[in-house]
């Protein structure tokens, strides 16, 4: 009788393969990060259809590529070929769990940020590009969000 061993990274690859984990599927636009895992509240599928007022979970999971003592959010819609730049909700200070600043190269952070969509905004659809971006300069994430607000 053979024995077989799992390991822990394919126990992990078998819990997402199964559903557990819900990645939402975005495209990258250019993270230095070597791993990203984005997940949007009830958005597994982009495009997210998102109806006002509502306030969504953006939760990513990402590795540092290099060392860096801060970084930020920077959001941008796109709506009808033009480029908005929208309120970005901070950076370091949006790290849970037990991951804080400074960015350690190598290293697994998880972020949490909400994405509020007030009544006041028109229903549109848009891509909506994410960054965070260090104090380098370097995109450690950046993904592209199709989203239809209703
Ligand atoms: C985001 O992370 C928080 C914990 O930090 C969790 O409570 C919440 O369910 C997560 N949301 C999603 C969409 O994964």
């Amino acid at each position: 009788m053979r024995i077989y061993y799992l390991s822990l990274s394919h126990l992990l690859l078998l819990l997402f393969v199964g559903g557990c984990v819900k990645a939402t599927h975005v495209l990258d636009c250019g993270s230095v990060s070597p791993s990203t895992v984005v997940m949007i509240e009830d958005c597994d599928e982009p495009p997210c259809i998102i109806s006002r007022p509502d306030n969504k979970d953006v939760n990513i999971t990402f590795v540092a590529a290099n060392d860096a003592t801060d970084f930020e959010t920077n959001i941008k819609a796109t709506i009808g070929g033009v480029e908005f730049p929208w309120p970005g909700p901070g950076g370091c200070t949006l790290l849970v769990g037990d991951t804080i600043c400074p960015l350690v190269s190598g290293v697994s952070y998880e972020y949490r940020a909400a994405m509020p969509v007030l009544s006041e905004y028109p229903t549109v659809e848009a891509v909506v590009r994410w960054e965070l971006m260090d104090n380098l300069g370097n995109l450690q994430v950046c993904f592209l969000l199709p989203v239809i607000i209703t």
